[in-house]
């Protein structure tokens, strides 16, 4: 994603995937349909994790609902909105970097309206009203129903506009109807916010207290989305596995998806270590829609650690969790997330994430370093690990992290797998059919475009630290 990985809630380009990198910016890039004449125009840029994306969805209905159509770039558009992450300084940065790039165009372009949505503006907003004068508007992630008022208010001349309350009744259920086809992969976020307090994160303080839509409701969302062409969805929930719907847990909403007709596949993130119980396993391994995939990010291997960031849980007790989805879930694809360089992690603290990491075996980490998140715990501490250390430790996790993924791809060679066909590979010199695996590894392979949004067999012939490959289809499954 143009700033987060997937899972993720996954951040995006500040992030360093030991694995393969998630195509989900470009989808949300061309899921701009074509532009309609006369209208007011609307282009969003999303930044940011998954729900972020979902977002940006939402209010592209919201927008079309109140008037608008979509652009197809930002020099067509009469309303650019950024739509923003804060979890880390580098993914704010970027957004004042642009934020700067578009005042030329403002100039140029009389009638242009900027907005800054998301959690960026959740944190900050008033300040990049003051800092950036040429930004019209500020709206926080549970304020995007106000989006029409405020868009009128900005054509009377009211002047610079903000909407930054937190709603923690907010699930955007009724609205969720007008973002149209989710496309061949979907996001659907069925959870909000997050009640956790991890010392280093933002995400609580921008996003609110955790609230679930209902399971029907949820499932009408799937079945509509199927209707328009989607085979993949993947839920989405900053703390997902804490799922509820009154006496309904997590596990059944996995089942009540699964009998979705239809609908091909389904994934889910991200779950927090804590609230990962057997019966989730169980329903994994038993729903056939629910893909042999788990991400469940670990942010340290050291015991000392982990208990202040407050996780909860110890590296023995993640390991047992991760024992248990292995030992009823055949072929599980694990992921996880990681933090290096937090306050006073030593050399030690860091070796035990390295053992740690060696001894999951992970198929994919996202490492981050860690960056202070001002009016988090995290923040009262000095954030003392150097900058040049904090480089190091990353470098020595990706390279640890790669060569268990080149290891675990190469014995992936000779198997067949089922692979869910996305498109051509646009980073492939022979421009060859990419799709995903269950396990959410990509393959490449040559084929005919008629296989897109096909699920094809293939047996894999070659492996890399990223990505797989094969010669051949072995027709479809
Ligand atoms: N809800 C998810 C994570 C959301 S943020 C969860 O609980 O796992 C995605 C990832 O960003 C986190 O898993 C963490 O690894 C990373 N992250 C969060 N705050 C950070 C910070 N201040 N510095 C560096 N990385 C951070
Ligand atoms: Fe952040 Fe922790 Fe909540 Fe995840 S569980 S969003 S890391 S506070
Ligand atoms: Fe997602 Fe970034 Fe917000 S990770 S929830 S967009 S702070």
């Amino acid at each position: 994603m143009s700033d987060c990985l997937f899972p993720i809630l996954q951040p995006a380009p500040d992030h360093h995937p030991s694995f393969a990198h998630d195509p989900t910016d470009r989808v949300a890039e061309a899921r701009h349909p074509a532009t309609v004449p006369g209208l007011k125009r609307y282009y969003i840029q999303t930044y940011g994790c998954q729900m972020n994306f979902y977002d940006s969805e939402l209010v592209g209905g919201i927008l079309m609902q109140a008037g608008y159509a979509p652009a197809s770039s930002p020099d067509d558009a009469d309303l650019i909105l950024l739509n923003t992450c804060a979890v880390r300084e580098h993914a704010e940065q970027r957004v004042y970097g642009r934020i700067g790039q578009l005042k030329s165009l403002k100039e140029h372009r009389p009638g242009l309206w900027l907005g800054v949505l998301g959690c960026m503006s959740q944190r900050i907003g008033g300040e990049i009203l003051d800092r950036a004068g040429h930004v019209d508007l500020v709206v926080g992630p549970d304020s995007y129903r106000r989006l029409p008022e405020l868009l009128a208010r900005l054509e009377s001349g009211e002047g610079q506009q903000q909407a930054l309350d937190l709603d923690n009744e907010e699930d955007y259920g009724s609205v969720a109807a007008a973002r149209g086809p989710g496309g061949l992969k979907a996001w659907l976020a069925v959870q909000r916010g997050c009640n956790y307090a991890c010392t280093y994160c933002i995400v609580p303080s921008v996003r609110g207290r955790e609230r679930y839509r209902p399971i029907p409701e949820v499932v009408a969302e799937l079945e509509r989305l199927v209707a328009m062409g989607t085979k993949e969805a993947t839920l989405l929930g900053q703390t997902i596995n804490a799922y509820r719907d009154g006496p309904h847990r997590f596990d059944a909403l996995l089942r009540a998806c699964n009998k979705v007709r239809g609908l091909e596949r389904i994934r889910y993130t991200t779950s927090h270590p804590l609230k990962m119980r057997t019966e989730i396993f169980k329903a994994m391994a038993e729903c056939e829609k629910v893909c042999e995939f788990l991400h469940l990010p670990v942010q340290s291997g050291s015991n000392r650690i982990l208990t202040h960031m407050r996780r909860g849980y110890s590296r023995e007790e993640y390991q047992e969790k991760i024992q248990g989805a292995r030992s009823r879930i055949p072929g599980l694809a694990v992921a996880t997330d990681i933090i290096v360089g937090y306050p006073a992690e030593t050399e030690e603290d860091f070796q035990a994430t390295l053992d740690l990491v060696s001894a999951v075996e992970f198929d994919m980490v996202y490492l981050f370093k860690f960056s202070v998140r001002p009016g988090t715990p995290a923040a009262d501490f000095p954030d003392d690990v150097p900058p040049e250390v904090k480089q190091a430790r990353l470098e020595r996790l990706i390279r640890l992290a790669k060569e268990i993924s080149t290891r675990k791809n190469a014995a992936a060679v000779g198997s067949v797998q089922e692979v869910l066909v996305e498109g051509r590979a646009e980073d492939d010199p022979e421009r060859r059919l990419v799709g995903r695996t269950r396990t959410n590894k990509p393959v490449h392979f040559p084929g005919d475009d008629n296989l897109i949004g096909q699920t094809v067999g293939v047996r894999i012939s070659e492996s890399g630290p990223h990505s797989l490959q094969a010669r051949e289809t072995l027709g479809n499954e």
